[in-house]
């Protein structure tokens, strides 16, 4: 029987689907294994089933003697050294899809939590500081109907975002290496504008571009200096893909109003700075959180993992190089 290593806690009904086809090594506690402990497990296992926060470098794979699949349980896969995974004739395989909606609505709970000030709020009515009922000034935030909203990064997820504001009544700008057909456009209500236009002219702006060595620190200091003094900023696509330190330094300056963050760079640590500001919402990477996409999420990955497992071609691979054995 093939033997499947399942870096994390994983839902009981997809580990039991697992055990009907593997020996499976689950990692039930949820504690995040050493490096060490990773290298000893993935030694004699012929599949892993990872989660973005398993750093599968080369060192770790090259303990993989019989490994065929590494499954990540998740769109995005810069966890994995893809290069080293393909050298080694190892399949690596992802999600697409099955989060889009759930990324996108989480992604306006933090615009909508940012503008309308809504962890502010909570926090001043938990600590008993409100005390007149009503005041003319107090917590005024910003509009989203009849605003603009910049998507930068218009794959899956970032149409998923566009389509919302739809019923906000916003105009939507975005930027994208490739524009997006015409039908698309006029679905969406969507102009394509160059980079520099789109973080001057939008009220709302949020990132969806996934996470490569080539897109580190995509928004840094110079574009914040170019958005609008009251712009709201949100990043749910990956840590490293915004400078963190930037974005502090203008919530801190004010040259934006606000922010929502969700992925941080080196999470689940963080940049202190962001806790010494009312000014943004922070989400402990929570975009594909509800019970039913994070399950079938797993489902998808077991459905990747199976079938290099049994022999076929998955649904979801990322390096399809592997399938003529050449090296990255
Ligand atoms: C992904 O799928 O890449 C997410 O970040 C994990 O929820």
């Amino acid at each position: 029987m093939k033997r499947v290593f399942v870096t994390r806690q994983v839902f009981p009904e997809v580990a039991e689907a697992l055990r009907q086809r593997f020996e499976v090594d689950h990692n039930e506690s949820d504690r995040p294994y050493t490096p060490a402990e990773m290298a000893g497990r993935i030694a004699s296992a012929n599949g892993v089933l990872s989660t973005v926060m398993d750093k599968l470098g080369e060192d770790i794979l090259s303990a993989g003697k019989h490994l065929e699949v590494v499954s990540n349980i998740a769109v995005g896969y810069n966890n994995v050294d893809v290069a080293a995974a393909t050298a080694r004739g190892i399949r690596v395989t992802n999600t697409p899809g099955v989060l889009d909606d759930t990324t996108a609505d989480l992604t306006w709970a933090l615009l909508m939590a940012a503008a309308r000030r809504i962890a502010e709020g909570d926090a001043y009515v938990r600590r008993g500081d409100w005390k007149i009922a009503f005041s003319m000034s107090a917590f005024l935030g910003a509009d989203l109907h009849h605003a603009t909203l910049g998507v930068l990064g218009m794959g899956r997820i970032g149409q998923a975002i566009a389509k919302r504001a739809l019923g906000f009544d916003m105009r939507v700008l975005y930027h994208n290496r490739t524009r997006l057909p015409d039908a698309d456009e006029r679905r969406l209500n969507a102009t394509w504008v160059e980079r520099d236009s789109l973080l001057a002219e939008s009220d709302f702006i949020v990132v969806m571009v996934p996470y490569s060595p080539a897109v580190h620190h995509f928004i840094k200091a110079e574009d914040f200096a170019k958005m609008k003094p009251t712009a709201v900023f949100v990043n749910t696509a990956r840590g490293g893909v915004i400078d963190d330190a930037a974005l502090i330094e203008a919530l801190r300056a004010k040259r934006i109003a606000s922010a929502g963050v969700d992925v941080f760079e080196g999470e689940p640590a963080l940049n202190p700075g962001y806790l010494e500001l009312p000014n943004v919402v922070l989400t402990p990477h929570i975009g594909s959180a509800s019970r039913a996409t994070r399950l079938r999420m797993c489902e998808t990955a077991v459905l990747n993992l199976t079938a290099v497992l049994e022999g076929r071609t998955p649904p979801h691979l990322v390096n399809p190089q592997v399938l003529q054995g050449a090296k990255a």
